[in-house]
């Protein structure tokens, strides 16, 4: 089937401004072969949260008109598997790894039956852009792991933590004891809890996954293996207690810059933004990138990667429809830059 897409702006210089519909692939992101670019995101129901079919792929040439290219990566049939028809598979992101010559998806993935508890990375693979992509496992990150920008100082602190002094959330000292490492301590035999979720490859080719961990509060961005397929174990903690979702990133020269969200479910709300000369951190928070009526909501969107094209950057959100998840809208407006290099997102 072959849609075209309406473009709502223009799309003049080498940055998009569209807002293409009718394509049910949502929280995903889009890469580059040679001349066609793939579309990869979450194949929603018209009614319902769970993935009934699995992660959607289309094709363009231009950005512009898309082409239904199937099912990347299938739910499988087979009861008890972590992909069983009825889990949550959400916010797929593609990477090419040069060393192995595979594409690999990490996806965030929750097990069927078992709402948002899992908390778990999926990883998959395929030699082709399109799939079928061969589902391989589901993990928490960094079982038994500290953080590597946590001092010896952090660890006794966060390690003095009694799990049972704060039963009652979103109190101060409650407030003080996740930024110390409440969470992160309770989830540190089983894994690092991962939800929203963004993969990005460096410039030395290095790859990263960055997440919504511990209960959607603290951020992690964890290194990946050589082969994209698993974690090192290295990773760092991000705004610990910011409550960030909807990781998106990119490197302007020689800064690298994060757009996230805060969490209201599938309501939008104000983006935010951090930068970093490294992305082991330290990391700084700016005001929202975005400006114009509705900049307070993120124009009623919540991100969901930022594509590079060329020398330009276009933010893609989901414009979430919670009642038919299926016809949620996409949202792409250009990254531009004030007089003082910082990214902003302008819709008049
Ligand atoms: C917001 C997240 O960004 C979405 O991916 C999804 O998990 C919803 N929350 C579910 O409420």
């Amino acid at each position: 089937m072959r849609i075209r897409l309406l473009l709502a702006m223009l799309f003049c210089t080498a940055i998009a401004s569209a807002q293409p519909e009718g394509v049910n692939a949502h929280g995903g992101n889009i890469i580059k072969v040679d001349d066609t670019w793939y579309w990869y995101g979450e194949n929603r129901p018209y009614r319902g949260f769970t993935t009934e079919v699995g992660v959607e792929v289309y094709t363009s040439k231009d950005l512009k008109s898309w082409e239904d290219a199937g099912v990347a990566l299938a739910v499988s049939e087979e009861k008890g598997s972590p992909i069983e028809r009825g889990c949550i598979m959400e916010r797929p992101k593609v990477v090419f790894c040069q060393k192995t010559g595979k594409y690999v998806m990490l996806f965030h993935l929750e097990l069927k039956g078992k709402g948002y508890e899992a908390a778990q990375v999926g990883f998959a693979v395929s030699d082709t852009p399109t799939g079928p992509f061969k589902f391989l496992r589901a993990l928490r990150p960094n079982p038994g792991k500290w953080p590597a920008n946590f001092s010896k100082k952090d660890k006794k602190k966060a390690l003095a933590l009694k799990q049972s002094d704060y039963k009652d959330w979103w109190t101060e000292p409650w407030r003080e004891a996740i930024k110390d490492g409440l969470f992160l301590v309770r989830d540190m035999e089983g894994g690092q809890m991962s939800r929203d979720m963004t993969v990005y490859i460096d410039t030395d080719g290095k790859a990263y996954q960055i997440t919504s961990s511990e209960d959607n509060l603290t951020l992690h961005m964890n290194e990946l293996t050589d082969d994209f397929l698993g974690f090192t174990g290295r990773f760092i903690r991000i705004a610990p207690g910011g409550q960030n979702e909807a990781p998106t990133i990119f490197k302007k020269d020689d800064t690298y810059w994060l757009i996230t969200s805060g969490c209201t479910g599938w309501d939008p709300n104000a983006a935010r933004m951090f930068s970093a000369k490294s992305l082991w951190g330290p990391w700084e928070q700016h005001p929202n990138p975005c400006k114009g009526p509705g900049a307070d909501k993120t124009f009623g969107g919540q991100g969901t990667y930022i594509l590079q094209t060329g020398e330009g950057f276009i933010f893609m959100a989901d414009q979430w429809n919670p009642r038919h998840l299926r016809d949620s809208k996409h949202l792409w407006l250009p990254i531009t830059f004030t007089a003082d290099g910082k990214p902003q997102i302008v819709k008049e």
